[in-house]
């Protein structure tokens, strides 16, 4: 009789065991289902390495499908509220998209200035306007330093002091 008791009692909770571990299987497998895939989460951000990047030379990334430039500053180009310093540079970051019509504006190193074709629109090396019609400055898109790099898509705290004095847009 106790030997039978003893059997069912090791059913009991060899069954308890595997319906736990089943649930927690289940569980694991639902998050993985919930969470965004790999590739989804990766489209989100851009890397770009700023000590590739050379004076006056406007680099022109991607990130979530706009184009974004970057433009190292030489020391003689002049200061900005919207410059983003790393180390003992200088560097300008916008969306590349007029802000009239969403035409991408072309650099002019020899001018400092972008000349937008589409209504001869133009912005300073800071990204603030020139010359009419665009109405506000270029868009600064979300990013952080990290280290020399600097990544698209994530608000760190240079992003978020701009954003605070109304100087990403
Ligand atoms: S779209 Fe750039 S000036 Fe109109």
């Amino acid at each position: 009789m106790a030997v039978e008791k003893e059997r069912r009692d090791f059913l009991g909770m060899a069954l308890g065991g595997f319906t736990a571990l089943g649930g927690i299987a289940a569980l694991g497998a639902m998050k993985r289902t919930w969470d965004p895939l790999p590739s989804v989460k990766a489209a989100g951000f851009t890397t770009v390495d700023l000590t590739e990047m050379q004076p006056n030379q406007l680099a022109v990334e991607k990130w979530r499908g706009k184009p974004i430039f970057v433009l190292k500053k030489t020391d003689k180009m002049k200061k900005d509220d919207r410059d983003i310093i790393v180390g003992k540079d200088r560097f300008f970051v916008a969306i590349g998209l007029c802000t009239h019509l969403g035409c991408i504006p072309a650099y002019y190193p020899d001018q400092l200035k972008f000349i937008c074709a589409c209504h001869g629109g133009q912005f300073d090396t800071a990204g603030r306007v020139l010359k009419s019609p665009p109405p506000i400055p270029l868009h600064i898109p979300p990013f952080k330093i990290d280290g020399t790099k600097l990544v698209l898509g994530e608000e760190g705290p240079e992003f978020k002091k701009m954003k605070a004095a109304g100087l990403t847009v």
